[in-house]
């Protein structure tokens, strides 16, 4: 299509991370346009570049400086073609490291953290004067009422960030240093939001927070709703067919939130959970407030409010101080839940928080050999979930095209990925999807021709 604007800029975002910096990456180019910025997918001629960062494990800020290291001859190329590239970092590496960015890599315009994206045209218009911009604020200006409405992009399948940031404070974490303390957004401003995405086109919505189920927003009445309340009021918006949320903690599944997982018909069967850890001692030394006992009570209270619920989890192994015993606790606890599928990493300290000055590390040998056998199981559940769903019928959103021609790509209500042939038509549909193989990570079917296709063809 012609692109009307005289002035167009090309942007290139490159995310890393978790799925709140994929919905921040969106917001930040919904902000740019009404700049002229036009998402682009290659950082090739870019006039803005912005590397969306992630700090969660290691090597993070080498993978960027490598990444940057890369971008240095693209901007000069655009500089000898008279044009100007803006080079910025964002994100949780941003806001760890700030004036550091600037020091080693002096070809980077922008440095900026999450909590002041909303600022990025004030930003801009200084870089283009040839200022060095660092923002690492936490201002307490709530940034969610300064981004524009319109999402543009948002899809058929949509985020929605309803909370920020955590109190918690696990000793290995540096969420609750990155993203700063615990926000919750107004209701009414969220169901505005998800009104808006589904009149785009959005089908399922997944509500997000780094502590998702911590939230507690100002309702339209005054009163301070939970996520089960909020989610009873979403389920209510017409032509939105699925719900989800994520990233939830063990310790904040309350009961209202655990009976909306039996009552809310779009609430999808799918909770991941991460419990990090099977052996109390370690999930004590993770400050993680909740014993391996609260969490196979959740899980049993919820499997009882909706008994076909599938599980995923997070697991950190070698974590300082963990024994065999605590890794068999660990094993233990997978085989007791059985998970559909999971996360699992190895300890990594992260500079500045309490795990990284702890005593009693974990050889690194050993917590790569726990790591394959913790992954060996997960795997094998993992398979043994999408094998038993092989001969169901599920709905299945496609949202994708395959790799191979007349392929199309979908999400099962328990999260995982189905590869089918189906006409292009049922793109960005919900279509009822026989199941026919269960891999790895993936399954096949066919398309169920039901009533919608036969009054199609007749
Ligand atoms: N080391 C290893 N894994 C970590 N995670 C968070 N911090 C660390 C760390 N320092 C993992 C946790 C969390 C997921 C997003 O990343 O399992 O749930
Ligand atoms: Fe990090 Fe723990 Fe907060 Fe999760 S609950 S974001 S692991 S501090």
């Amino acid at each position: 299509m012609q692109e009307r604007a005289p002035n167009t800029k090309k942007l290139y975002i490159k995310t890393w991370g978790c799925q709140m910096n994929s919905y921040d990456s969106g917001r930040m180019a919904d902000i740019l346009r009404p700049l002229g910025y036009r998402a682009v997918d290659a950082p090739e001629g870019a006039d803005m570049v912005i590397l969306n960062t992630c700090h969660i494990r290691e090597k993070a800020t080498d993978k960027v400086f490598s990444d940057l290291g890369r971008l240095r001859p693209l901007k000069e190329q655009k500089e000898a073609e008279g044009g100007k590239m803006l080079v910025a970092v964002a994100g949780c590496v941003a806001q760890a490291e700030g004036d550091f960015i600037l020091e080693r890599a002096p070809y980077v315009d922008m440095v900026f953290g999450p909590q002041t994206y909303h600022e990025l045209p004030e930003m801009v218009l200084k870089a283009n004067g040839n200022e060095r911009i660092v923002n690492t604020d936490f201002d307490g200006d709530n940034k969610f009422d300064k981004l524009p409405e319109e999402h543009l992009n948002s899809g058929v399948s949509a985020f929605l960030s309803i909370q920020e940031g955590c109190d918690k404070f696990c000793t290995y974490c540096v969420v609750p240093y990155t993203r700063g303390a615990e926000y919750s957004r107004d209701v009414r401003a969220i169901i505005d939001e998800a009104r808006r995405l589904v009149d785009a086109g959005a089908l399922e919505i997944t509500v997000l927070g780094q502590n998702v189920n911590a939230f507690h927003g100002v309702g339209p009445d005054g009163s301070i709703w939970g996520l089960g309340q909020l989610l009873r009021a979403l389920n209510e918006i017409d032509g939105l067919e699925r719900l989800r949320y994520t990233t939830s903690h063990p310790g904040d599944m309350d009961d209202d939130l655990i009976a909306a997982h039996g009552e809310l018909d779009k609430l999808q069967p799918f909770l991941h959970l991460p419990v990090q850890s099977g052996s109390n001692k370690i999930l004590k030394a993770m400050n993680r407030k909740h014993t391996r006992d609260l969490y196979f009570d959740v899980i049993e209270r919820l499997r009882k409010a909706r008994p076909d619920l599938a599980f995923s989890s997070d697991f950190i192994v070698g974590f300082p101080g963990e024994t065999e015993e605590d890794f068999e606790d660990t094993m233990d606890l997978v085989r007791r839940v059985g998970f559909a599928s999971c996360y699992s990493f190895k300890f990594s300290a992260r500079p500045g928080t309490p795990a990284a000055n702890m005593q009693n590390l974990v050889h690194e040998s050993i917590a790569t050999e726990r790591l394959a056998r913790l992954q060996g199981l997960l795997n094998e559940q993992q398979i043994a979930f999408n094998k038993k769903c092989v001969g169901l019928t599920l709905p299945v959103l496609l949202d994708r095209k395959g790799k191979k021609p007349g392929q199309l790509v979908g999400r099962s209500p328990f999260n995982q990925s189905v590869f089918v042939e189906a006409p292009d038509r049922l793109m960005n549909t919900i279509a009822q999807i026989q199941i026919s193989e269960g891999f790895e990570n993936s399954l096949t079917g066919s398309v169920v021709t039901g009533e919608t296709e036969s009054r199609a063809a007749s």
